[in-house]
């Protein structure tokens, strides 16, 4: 192992500033020892700070209509040969309830950007959900402060909304007509309501460096994040990015452990761009810091055309079968599904040193 990078998991793990160089010379940890050693770090903290449990978080993509442009996602509204659906609100109300009757404590609506939901529809859908007694995350995209206000006193508790990119310049690249800065203020907004948010980052977009890399991770901790989304770019063929290589399933996987080191509170989903990637990607990413994962409710008659990136996994299978499949493979690694909401913890914070970094 090189000299520089022990003395950087030490300073990070410790907590001695974080600083963007050290997260950079981390997430260049080269095969064998040093990426071991990172990723011993980054599940002893997350045993540590959320400990042996895994949220299940049951994800319903209710429509796939979008107003944005995103040149990396197959729901742009330039992409004229996706089909197009909307769920009303009694088909998602009913895989709400599907999701809470197979013990998901927390149901995430998803969709693109589509005002065809107005404040009130959206507000009335969450109250209802409220009242089975489970935990509401909203990731709908950027709407008023006002609609941000009016969900949140029906009742939501979270509210994702990923920076994608922390370098403004690629940021406005790849989001023609959108602005970084408002971006940021919407996040702010959902912080002073009181919603626990999540952001959350690509990894793998063109002309993204390491240290961009790192000011994801940093600018998450700024913003002290209770959910982190990190995924690797998955090149969609309808998209001008067609041609982009993915990106690297290895670097996703430190991006991944660096956060947990730097935000080790946070809930970091497995995502299912990992899984997309490599068939036992979400196991991996478990053992590396991830604690959280999100199972499929939306119905099998909509799901395919919800492509974001083309080979998602989970399109045949039954909510059923995702939950059996899902347990196997939590009990698999010796770790349990929660059994509550999983709710932030950014305000119980245990001591942060972890067993030191070995040499
Ligand atoms: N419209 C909502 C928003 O803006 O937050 C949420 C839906 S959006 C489709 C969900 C996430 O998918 C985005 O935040 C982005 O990070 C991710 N995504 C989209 N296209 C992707 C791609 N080609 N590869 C990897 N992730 C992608
Ligand atoms: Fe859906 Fe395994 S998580 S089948």
């Amino acid at each position: 192992m090189r000299r520089e990078f022990i003395a950087a998991l030490e300073r990070v793990t410790a907590d001695r500033g974080a600083d963007k160089e050290d997260i950079v010379v981390l997430l260049t940890a080269q095969p064998g020892g040093e990426e071991e050693a990172l990723y011993r770090q980054a599940d002893a903290l997350r045993v540590r700070y959320v400990g042996d449990e895994v949220h299940l978080r049951g994800v319903i993509e209710f429509s796939n209509y979008c107003r944005r442009r995103c040149r990396y996602c197959g729901l742009t509204a330039d992409n004229h040969a996706l089909p197009r659906y909307r769920m009303d609100p009694e088909e998602i109300l009913a895989a709400a309830r599907r999701g809470v009757d197979l013990g998901y404590k927390t149901i995430v609506l998803q969709s693109g950007e589509d005002p065809w939901y107005t404040g009130e529809v959206l507000a009335e859908i969450v109250a209802c959900i409220k009242e089975w007694g489970v935990a509401v995350t909203l990731c709908v995209g950027e709407r008023t402060r006002e609609e941000y206000e009016l969900w949140r006193r029906a009742g939501a508790d979270r509210y994702l909304l990923k920076h994608e990119t922390a370098n403004p310049e690629l940021y406005s690249r790849l989001h023609p007509g959108m602005s970084w800065d408002k971006r940021m203020a919407c996040l702010r907004w959902l912080k002073e309501l009181g919603y626990q948010v999540g952001s959350g980052n690509i990894v793998g977009l063109p002309g993204q460096t390491l240290e961009d890399l790192a000011d994801d991770i940093l600018l998450m901790r700024e913003l002290e994040v209770e959910m982190a989304g990190i995924g690797p770019f998955i090149p969609h063929p309808h998209t001008t990015l067609r041609t982009h290589p993915a990106g690297s399933l290895d670097l996703t996987y430190r991006v991944l452990a660096v956060t947990r080191l730097v935000i080790p509170w946070a809930h970091l989903p497995a995502t299912t761009a990992v899984g997309t990637l490599s068939p036992n990607g979400r196991q991996m990413a478990l053992q590396r810091g991830a604690n959280v994962v999100m199972p499929n409710l939306t119905p099998k008659k909509y799901r395919a055309a919800y492509q974001i990136y083309p080979g998602k996994i989970c399109l045949e299978e039954a909510p059923e079968d995702c939950r059996r499949c899902l347990e196997g493979m939590i009990r698999g690694l010796g770790r349990i599904v929660a059994t509550h909401p999983g709710h932030g913890l950014k305000g119980r914070r245990p001591c942060r040193r972890a067993a030191p970094a070995e040499g």
